[in-house]
């Protein structure tokens, strides 16, 4: 496994599990697969309705809790302290961790400055080891750091090899803030599995596909929470950090982006000016 260095100095695996549609039923056999199979990083949020089955995964297994990492993300739209308050509690609640690794505002809902002050106060107190914001573009990230002291470490987009995200790893690098990728295999669409440059890419290397597309955001810096319920996949997604692709092939795969989001979540819509393009 191979590590970002989040800018508070945390440790975060480049390559985490993602559980968003995973049914209750088969939240925790899949996250104690999952941690059986390598992973150490789980991606929840209180809008997946399994962060309970989350934390009792991360307590059933036998790994030490210091060694996992555990990410939730609060989406209610609160408008006060007290609501975001109440918010966090309802998460830690559902989950019953000491600590959460890193506490996300899921996306710009509600007064997000507000939300972000009171991660911030718990983000003090140690409930979190890190804070960080997921869907903030260019119209909505700053709110955060002019409303704030600590700055994000993270910001989870839609990201893949569909739809790149160059204008956000170029907004995001002078603060410092590490983009994450959700759908980091598109949602499992859009032929991305068949798709000629990324089998013929990986057929060089023993790969498949979907370990390409996932190499090529890990080896620019992205961390990736791909999600599965199959372990052999999970496996599959995992086995990325024996072979490097070559600038040839790192260049061959920008040319499959996009520019725009597939998974029809318009959140990234209108927020670049013309002069950002
Ligand atoms: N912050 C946000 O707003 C946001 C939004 C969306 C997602 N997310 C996070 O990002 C995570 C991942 O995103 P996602 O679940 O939307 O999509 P994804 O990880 O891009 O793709 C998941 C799909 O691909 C399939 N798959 C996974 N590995 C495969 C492989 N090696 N070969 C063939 N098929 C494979 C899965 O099927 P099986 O499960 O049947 O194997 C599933 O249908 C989520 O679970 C969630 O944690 C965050």
């Amino acid at each position: 496994m191979e590590y970002k260095t989040l800018n508070n100095g945390v440790e975060m695996p480049m390559l985490g599990i993602g559980v968003y549609n995973i049914t209750r039923r088969d939240t925790q056999r899949v996250v104690e697969q999952a941690i059986e199979v390598g992973y150490t990083s789980i991606d929840t949020a209180a809008m997946y309705y399994n962060e309970r089955e989350v934390g009792d995964a991360v307590r059933a297994t036998g790994v030490p809790r210091d060694h996992l990492f555990v990410t939730t993300k609060i989406c209610d739209p609160c408008y006060t302290r007290d609501e975001t308050l109440r918010s966090v509690e309802q998460s830690m609640k559902q989950l019953r961790l000491d600590y959460v690794d890193l506490m996300l505002l899921h996306w710009p809902v509600g007064k997000p400055a507000v939300m972000w002050q009171a991660l911030e106060e718990l983000y003090s107190q140690g409930l979190f080891r890190a804070i960080g914001v997921s869907n903030f573009y260019p119209n909505t990230f700053p709110a955060i750091v002019n409303g704030g002291k600590v700055m994000p470490v993270v910001n989870q987009c839609e990201t893949h090899v569909l739809y790149q995200q160059c204008k956000m790893i170029d907004y995001l690098q002078p603060y410092n803030v590490a983009l994450e990728a959700w759908s980091p295999l598109a949602e499992g669409g859009h032929g991305i599995f068949n798709e000629n440059t990324l089998t013929s890419i990986g057929a060089q290397y023993g790969k498949t596909a979907a370990q390409v597309a996932l190499k090529f955001l890990v080896q620019r810096g992205i961390i990736a929470i791909p999600k599965t319920t199959h372990v052999e996949r999970m496996r599959e997604n995992i086995d990325l950090f024996d072979f490097i692709l070559s600038d040839n092939d790192m260049a061959a795969i920008a040319c499959l982006d996009t520019g725009h989001n597939v998974t029809g979540w318009p959140l990234d819509a209108l927020c670049y000016t013309p002069n950002q393009n």
